[in-house]
């Protein structure tokens, strides 16, 4: 099967409802999405406003493996856009079903063929590679549709689009439509599949089943309403479900995600498949019994092919396998009657909805009778001061910085730093993986750091200061 992907978080992203990139954020994106390996990225659609436009500029001068596309309506000078921007390809797109024909544009369909013939023509005219989008494909009857792909191809394009605009259609539906429109234009097919009713990612899939060759994908299923395919899913599956070869990095996917997040401020729900935080973690005790004997028993796939790992979480579901792997993880060792007396106590707390490592180590010490000494500290709080290269990143990184799940409260200061963070993480390598974050971000020269160790242990509860980076 060979696949490609269309990456459009810059433009169908930005259409989803309180988003808005700003150029800087754009171009980190692009560039990730271009070391993951995405075949084409859409750039944006220069007529929407001033700032796309700019965008567009830039992103269109940037130096990319993935071919880069312009969007634009089925008009002179939304493809004069692309052209002068350099940019090689042009996505023209036209309502093609009744209600965006009666609607939209007050034509009849063959009006509408013609307009679409003459866009191409001026597009191809113009040197540009085209890709047409049916929009509203799949409410189109299928022989207009055929007709529109035909006209399409006449007209010069080099590809045609399918798209389910409004998300009403299903896997078994779009794969006859797709097969239909195959065999009746040679040029590839594309799917861009909305994700109204959940089956964005089973319609792409069902489209190249149908013999489309490119997919059309947002990281974190951005998009208007409830977005459209998620990069993450519809990349994993197709490796591992469908054997593709591309040279994606999927080790990339949750970078990718995270820096969509905060650009976006669209976080994910923690049991989003693949990015989600939950997706690899596990908690009933036969299944992580399972899990910890051999992973594949409850996992879909290694979270190492990702670059995520897999978690425990220990709670009244919890078996006795769980608790012991936990404990000597932190190098605790106990007998059966020693691990029996501590699930009962788990057990026993049904209001409790987890036991960190700090929890388990105080319910050892009870068993025990004993103080543990050496403690892993959870909910760790710091204080973290930066001094910027200029004032000019000031505003750029509080907001960036306010973004982040992690920070509390940011202000800005004068003196020898400019910026001070008020930081709360669950673990001390979830706060250190953050800092480094933020020592590479633009702007940042330095970083000092100091702990505050709230629930280090009870001989330690009152101290506040305890450690200093760099
Ligand atoms: N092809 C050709 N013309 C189109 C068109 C298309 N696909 N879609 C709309 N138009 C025409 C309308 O018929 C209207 O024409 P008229 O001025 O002769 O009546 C005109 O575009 C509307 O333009 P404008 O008034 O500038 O529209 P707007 O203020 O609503 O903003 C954009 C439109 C392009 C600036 C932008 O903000 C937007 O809505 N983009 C849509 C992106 C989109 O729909 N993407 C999904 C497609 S896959
Ligand atoms: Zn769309």
């Amino acid at each position: 099967m060979k696949v490609e992907l269309l990456d459009s978080t810059i433009r169908e992203g930005e259409q989803s409802p309180n988003v808005s990139f700003t150029v800087e954020q754009k171009l980190e994106i692009v560039k990730l999405l271009d070391e993951f390996g995405v075949e084409f990225i859409e750039l944006g659609h220069p007529a929407v406003s001033p700032d796309v436009r700019e965008a567009v500029e830039r992103l269109a001068r940037l130096d990319t493996r993935a071919n880069k596309m312009v969007h634009g309506r089925a008009l002179a000078r939304d493809i004069d856009d692309a052209a002068n921007l350099n940019v090689p390809w042009v996505g023209i797109f036209f309502g093609t079903s009744p209600l965006s024909l009666e609607y939209k544009f007050q034509i009849t369909p063959q009006k509408a063929l013609v307009r679409i013939s003459e866009a191409i023509r001026y597009a191809k005219d113009k040197g540009l590679k085209v890709r047409f989008t049916a929009e509203d494909a799949t409410r189109t009857d299928t022989d207009f549709l055929v007709e529109v792909a035909s006209v399409a191809e006449e007209a010069g394009a080099d590809r045609f689009s399918i798209a389910d605009t409004v998300g009403t259609t299903h896997p078994a539906s779009l794969r006859k439509l797709v097969r239909a429109v195959a065999s009746s234009v040679s040029i590839p097919l594309h799917v861009h599949c909305h994700n109204d009713y959940g089956l964005a990612t089973a319609n792409v899939l069902a489209g190249l089943e149908g013999g489309a060759r490119l997919a059309d994908v947002t990281v974190n299923g951005l998009g208007e309403r409830s977005g459209i395919s998620a990069l993450s899913e519809v990349a994993v599956t197709l490796k591992m479900l469908y054997k593709v070869d591309n040279p994606w990095n999927l080790e990339l996917l949750p970078k990718l995600s995270r820096v969509v997040e905060r650009a976006s401020g669209i976080f994910n729900s923690e049991n989003r498949p693949i990015v989600g935080l939950y997706a690899f973690t596990h908690k009933a005790g036969l299944h992580t019994r399972a899990v910890l004997k051999d992973p594949r028993t409850y996992e879909a796939f290694p979270p190492e092919l990702i670059k995520r790992h897999r978690e425990i979480t220990i709670d009244k579901y919890t078996g006795r396998d769980a608790v012991r792997s936990r404990l000597e993880t932190m190098g605790v060792k106990l007998n059966d009657d020693q691990l029996n007396e501590i699930i009962e106590i788990i057990k026993s707390q049904p209001t409790k909805r987890h036991f960190s490592d700090m929890d388990l180590l105080d319910i050892v010490d009870d068993v025990l009778g004993l103080e543990m000494r050496a403690r892993v500290p959870i909910d760790v709080e710091a204080i973290v001061n930066m001094e910027l290269n200029s004032a000019l990143y000031t505003t750029r990184v509080t907001r960036r910085l306010m973004g982040y799940p992690y920070v509390q409260d940011v202000y800005e200061i004068t003196g020898e730093f400019d910026i001070v963070a008020h930081i709360k993480t669950k673990s001390i390598a979830e706060l250190n993986e953050f800092i480094e974050e933020l020592r590479v971000s633009e702007g940042v020269e330095r970083t000092t750091t100091r702990l505050i160790l709230k629930g280090y242990s009870r001989d330690f509860e009152h101290e506040n200061k305890t450690s200093e980076d760099k």
